[in-house]
């Protein structure tokens, strides 16, 4: 396992970085270019390994994917243009390939099986399975289908009409892509309202999509036509050097490039209510996601209480966002959060476990964690196990733990992040 010694201590974070494509964008782009008729191109699409295996997967169904670093061309010859594949489809570690390649495939006329790695083979799936079963799926899998391998033999699908029974972008969207292919209307309703990027892209691929707050309607069938994609930068990866930014000692950053689609940024609202020094700046021409600059800098910083419909808004950045806390000035309580438990790792528990080796007071709980600041840090092992969140809070709790912070597991920032600790060193220098 690789293991990354980190002696930044007391670095100041200076300069300015160019944000990576948005990971969750990135997957769409290829699925919906997959899907629909024509040569879609991407531009600023994320190169790390979750996309790298939404693109795998597609090509293995038959569809010519070209890519040169950041830039991708699809030939779609639409769902008809995918064809039963000779092999398994490897997800890899990533939960957004698995869930919504079932909803494509459930509604194609062959058998396909999807599996990934460990951390996917214990991801909870009948969430996705189950309102797929009832329009019309036949998908099997370990433990009545809640479990990789997958296995789904295509059927003609109809319309549901769903209430989701847990805030997730990937189960609607799992549902919506399998709506496409469905006779009839397909109607979500969620409990809070969660990214919206699937909804986004059937406009953006000449669908059409209903969504009033938290209920999304559409009719199918429908047939997608290709388009041209430029992915802002991923604001759950700009989260780690906001973090960077507002907890390293002297800093000042500019992170360009940064989505700021609403649905995303619960994170930008809770660094306003911490007190971080913090502005943005948004792009004079806005594409069909918006995106801006941000400019952070060292900040004092209070506790929070965060909790209710802000959480889909910040899902991916709890990680990071108890690290801000274990720096915050009193207490911090993260609640209805319990998703937490079922991402790439049970992220209550290594949040907990990885930040308290560095010294962090940080109690977890059934829906989140309390966590007491500030807190001085310093130097130890820890480990990310597989998780690029927690390798990547890590990392930047580096910069203000006092001695060595030694990483094992650190190559799983690839995940999301391939260029992450080019980035944070070349930040850190400047100081
Ligand atoms: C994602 C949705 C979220 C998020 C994941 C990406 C997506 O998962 O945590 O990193 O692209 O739709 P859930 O839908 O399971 O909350």
């Amino acid at each position: 396992m690789d293991t990354r010694v980190l002696h930044l201590t007391g670095a100041a974070v200076k300069g300015e970085v160019d944000i990576p494509g948005d990971k969750s964008i990135s997957h769409r782009a290829v699925m919906f270019g997959a899907v629909a008729n024509g040569k879609t191109t991407i531009k600023n699409f994320l190169p790390g390994a979750d996309c790298l295996s939404t693109i795998a997967c597609f090509s293995r169904l038959g569809v010519r994917i070209e890519r040169e670093g950041s830039s991708v061309t699809v030939y779609g010859e639409g769902f008809d243009g995918l064809k039963e594949p000779s092999a398994l489809l490897d997800t890899g570690n990533s939960g957004t390939t698995t869930r919504l390649m079932l909803g494509i495939l459930a509604g194609l006329p062959f058998h396909s099986v999807l599996a990934g790695d460990e951390s996917i083979a214990k991801r909870p799936m009948s969430r996705v399975v189950n309102p797929l079963r009832e329009m019309g799926a036949a998908i099997d899998g370990r433990n009545q289908g809640e479990y990789t391998p997958l296995a789904v033999r295509g059927q003609s699908m109809k319309g549901i009409r769903y209430n989701l029974p847990v805030a997730s972008a990937q189960v609607k969207s799992a549902i919506l892509l399998a709506g496409l292919q469905a006779d009839g209307d397909t109607i979500v309703i969620e409990p809070a309202k969660t990214r919206d990027h699937t909804e986004n892209m059937i406009q953006q691929f000449g669908g059409t999509v209903e969504v009033d707050g938290n209920f999304v309607k559409l009719s199918g069938p429908q047939s997608l036509q290709a388009a041209d994609i430029m992915v802002p930068g991923d604001i759950s990866s700009a989260a780690f050097f906001l973090a960077a930014g507002a907890i390293a000692k002297k800093s000042s950053i500019i992170l360009k490039n940064v989505g700021l689609n609403p649905t995303r940024t619960g994170i930008i609202e809770v660094l306003k209510q911490m007190g971080a020094n913090m502005e943005i700046i948004p792009h004079e021409h806005q594409t069909f996601e918006p995106a801006g600059d941000i400019v952070i800098s060292s900040s004092d910083l209070k506790g929070v209480e965060i909790g209710g419909d802000l959480i889909p808004r910040l899902i991916d950045e709890i990680p990071i966002i108890a690290l801000l806390a274990t720096q915050a000035a009193g207490k911090t309580v993260i609640k209805d959060a319990a998703e937490l438990k079922v991402k790439e790792t049970n992220r209550i528990n290594t949040v907990a476990e990885e930040l308290s080796k560095l010294g962090a007071k940080i109690i977890p709980t059934d829906d989140g964690m309390i966590i007491e600041g500030k807190a001085a840090l310093h130097g130890a092992d820890v480990q990310s196990y597989g998780d690029h969140r927690i390798g990547m809070m890590l990392a930047v709790a580096s910069l203000i733990a006092d001695g060595e912070v030694r990483l094992s597991d650190a190559g799983a920032v690839e995940v999301s992040y391939p260029q992450f600790f080019e980035h944070l060193y070349a930040l850190a220098q400047h100081s």
